[in-house]
């Protein structure tokens, strides 16, 4: 006998930007020369001093497990990094390693929730949030941001959603943001840092954007108050190039330690061992000069690809301060386009590939559409040619 069916912690939405993204690369594997801007990596390898770091470790080392909070020097290395980066004391030892910022998630919400409770969540916001959140058997509380409240969470939008969803357990945020790019202001962040340790809510702070900013640097919740239900989430995915190496690291409060570890020892053992030793190395001085050129790639594929879009009539585009993504609102196109035809319609004629917003936004993402900047930037500029060609029909 087979079983009947599959549980309802599977039945989660997929993951559009991948699922365009399989999509695309099976065009190109077609011979089809498309435009990738769907998926939120970078087209750059990691620093040549990772690479280099990571052939001496297959070298030298054993490559077997490592302790399951991560390798000590790479704990070390981080605890430096945060005092040279942001100017605050985190001892080592409140540093997980983990399976890229994705496996954080799944480690800190088993760690500090039980099922049913409740996590709330920007909309729009980054979709596995809320599907990791659902799989868990936790519930989503989406919290709705737009034009009307400058795209940015705040204490009183929480609030709202208390009064409407009752008692929230716990809030997960970004900033920047993904699909956004929009920044909260050091005082927003502190507000609701604030709030959640005196409502005694987890607050867990995605900084896997942090160092992708473009006219004012990121402040971590660390700064502007720690406490013992603050939970920073980071990655090597993003600004340190390194998404598939799939690395990440959480700070977590020093007695939810020993939780962690005993569910990491059960759940992945440890992160993954060659990409310990090579991150050691993304946090080296070499490896920020490298990095930091980046950022002015991206800066100026923005500036680009913001200007053809405006040019064109999409004019309501969120505040894009950091990460490498606009959101861009089709409306002033035509009040009845709906963004999956249109993301469907440029990939088969501009051969652009770009994510439609529901993705992010189930209520309001039809219109919305999210535009990748984090590729080459003759990619972009080709991109643009053929958006500029594409939007046209729009005048
Ligand atoms: C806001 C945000 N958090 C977390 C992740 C997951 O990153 P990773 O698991 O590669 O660290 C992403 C990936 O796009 C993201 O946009």
């Amino acid at each position: 006998m087979t079983p009947s069916s599959f549980s309802n912690r599977g039945n989660i939405s997929s993951f559009l930007a991948m699922d365009v993204m399989r999509e695309v690369n099976m065009l190109q594997q077609t011979g089809q020369d498309i435009c990738h801007l769907e998926v939120g990596q970078p087209s750059t390898r990691a620093p040549q001093v990772v690479l280099e770091a990571a052939g001496h470790a297959l070298d030298s080392e054993l490559i077997g497990y490592t302790d399951a909070l991560g390798l000590d020097e790479l704990r070390q290395a981080l605890s430096t990094y945060y005092f040279k980066t942001y100017k605050v004391n985190v001892s080592p030892e409140r540093f997980v390693i983990t399976t890229g910022s994705s496996a954080g998630f799944i480690l800190a919400f088993l760690a500090c929730l039980d099922a049913g409770q409740k996590v709330a969540v920007t909309s729009p916001g980054y979709p596995a949030y809320t599907n990791i959140i659902k799989s868990l058997d936790l519930s989503p509380v989406a919290i709705p941001l737009g034009q009307e409240n400058d795209w940015s969470l705040s204490v009183a939008g929480l609030h709202d959603a208390e009064k409407l969803h009752g008692t929230i357990d716990a809030l997960l945020m970004a900033s920047p943001a993904n699909p956004t790019g929009t920044m909260l202001t050091k005082q927003a962040l502190t507000d609701l840092s604030l709030d959640c340790a005196q409502s005694g809510r987890w607050f867990f702070s995605d900084e896997i954007y942090h160092g992708l900013t473009y006219s004012q640097e990121a402040v971590s919740a660390l700064q502007v108050g720690d406490h013992d239900g603050l939970i920073v989430m980071n990655s090597f995915s993003k600004y340190f190039s390194m998404t598939g190496w799939r690395i990440g690291w959480m700070i977590v409060p020093p007695k939810m330690v020993r939780p962690v570890e005993r569910l990491q020892q059960n759940l992945f053992i440890s992160a993954p061992t060659l990409s310990q030793y090579a991150a050691c190395a993304a946090l080296t001085t070499a490896a920020q000069d490298e990095l930091q050129k980046h950022v002015e790639l991206y800066q100026h594929n923005r500036d680009k690809l913001f200007t053809c879009l405006q040019n064109n009539g999409v004019t309501n585009i969120a505040p894009a301060d950091g990460a490498f993504y606009l959101y861009a609102d089709l409306h002033s196109l035509s009040p009845s386009l709906e963004s999956e035809t249109f993301c469907a319609q440029l990939l088969k004629e501009a051969k652009v590939a770009a994510t439609p917003g529901m993705d992010f936004d189930k209520e309001r993402g039809a219109r919305f559409v999210r535009f990748s900047y984090a590729r080459a930037s003759d990619e972009i500029d080709r991109a643009v040619d053929r958006l500029n060609g594409f939007l046209a029909r729009f005048q």
